[in-house]
């Protein structure tokens, strides 16, 4: 009796503050809990009524590890009940945790501090063109790599207005602590523009590039391209590209093709006729460009309402698809920027039909 009193007694004043402390970061899917990885596909102001939210442009399609098929979102991204803000919760609760948690939050239209004006735009074309977030603690974190303009804030969950209007893609994916070192060397090659960073000290030496980064430094000399392998907190496989602007070439045409050794199709912002990339139609594989998308049930929209950077492989025998930073336009030559890819039939079938048409050679 007397032992087992002893033991509640320890158990309450030593083992809850220590599961505390060791809650496991990572990405949070729709009912908030753990997942290893998901992907989302924010949808353009449409007024067609398909999904929730879809006319305030704040509706997104969802689908994670656990899924076979996308699922449009019950909850709308204004509010704070679906996966991403409750992934994003995680650092609103612990960023003040400074010697525990470390993060970065990039983003080429940043939260903060951009009032779209002439100085903001020469400023931000010196840095990578990238978003994303990045939230670690020791026993691991997760990247939140997105498109979403101004998003997210530092201080509270809030949807950016600036990204009502265009379709964005999200991708979250859990991993342990010793993946960072390499997300560090990613974003040292990317030189993202960052408006909210702390490395926690005992995590800077084993983070040489992610320190770099965070006191402003970023790859200058060759290579100017950096390829690595990422494995989540679950075993899924992901390849990560970054480039420096010293690579001056199109990411997709002249890295993720060759690299992957696919043919892709490639969703991205290509607002000016004058500055898209001529078609290599002599490639050895063949990197075209999406004009028309349908996502689900909602009605289909041209890639000019879309500001993902979505891409594809075209050989459902090597079922890539990418998520990243990075337009396929000719300005993007000179700006950093990646993209993550995962070979996954399941999430290929889902991508797949989305394409509805593309241009050719
Ligand atoms: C990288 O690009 C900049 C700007 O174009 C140029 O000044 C610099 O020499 C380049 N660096 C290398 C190592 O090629
Ligand atoms: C379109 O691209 C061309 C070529 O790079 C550039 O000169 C022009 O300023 C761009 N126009 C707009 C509206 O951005």
């Amino acid at each position: 009796m007397l032992n087992s009193a002893a033991c509640i007694y320890f158990l309450a004043l030593f083992a809850l503050p220590i599961i505390i402390v060791s809650a496991k970061i990572g990405c949070k899917d729709q009912n908030n809990n753990d997942v290893d990885w998901y992907v989302g596909y924010k949808m353009p102001q449409i007024n067609d009524n398909s999904i929730p939210g879809i006319g305030e442009g704040a509706a997104f399609y969802y689908m994670d590890v656990n899924m076979d098929s996308f699922v449009p979102s019950s909850n709308d991204l204004f509010g704070n009940q679906q996966a991403i803000a409750y992934t994003l919760q995680q650092y609103y609760d612990n960023k003040a945790l400074k010697s525990d948690f470390s993060y970065v939050l990039y983003n080429d239209e940043e939260a903060v501090n951009d009032n779209d004006n002439d100085e903001d735009e020469a400023r931000k074309i010196l840095y990578g063109h990238t978003k994303g977030v990045v939230f670690f603690g020791k026993s691991g974190g997760f990247w939140l790599i997105h498109s979403l303009p101004k998003f997210p804030s530092p201080d509270a969950y809030v949807f950016a207005t600036n990204a009502k209007k265009n379709g964005q893609s999200i991708l979250c994916i859990t991993f342990e602590y010793d993946e960072l070192t390499k997300i560090g060397t990613q974003l040292y090659y990317n030189h993202p523009p960052i408006y909210a960073s702390n490395l926690a000290p005992s995590m800077e030496s084993e983070n040489p590039d992610l320190a770099k980064v965070l006191s402003k430094q970023y790859k200058i000399s060759s290579p100017f391209s950096s390829t690595l392998n990422l494995q989540s907190r679950g075993g899924q496989k992901f390849i990560s590209f970054a480039k420096t602007a010293n690579f001056s070439l199109d990411l997709y045409n002249s890295l993720v093709a060759p690299t992957l050794q696919v043919p892709l199709y490639v969703e991205t912002w290509r607002q000016n006729s004058s500055n898209t990339i001529p078609l290599d139609c002599k490639a050895k594989y063949l990197v075209l460009d999406a004009i028309t998308m349908k996502v689900g049930k909602t009605t289909e929209f041209k890639h000019t309402k879309d500001h993902s950077k979505l891409v594809i492989s075209t050989n459902p025998n090597k079922p890539f698809i990418c998520i990243g930073d990075i337009n396929r336009m000719q300005s993007q030559y000179k700006r950093g920027g990646g993209a993550v890819c995962i070979e996954l039939k399941k999430l290929w079938d889902n991508y797949w039909p989305m394409f509805l048409t593309h241009n050719s050679c």
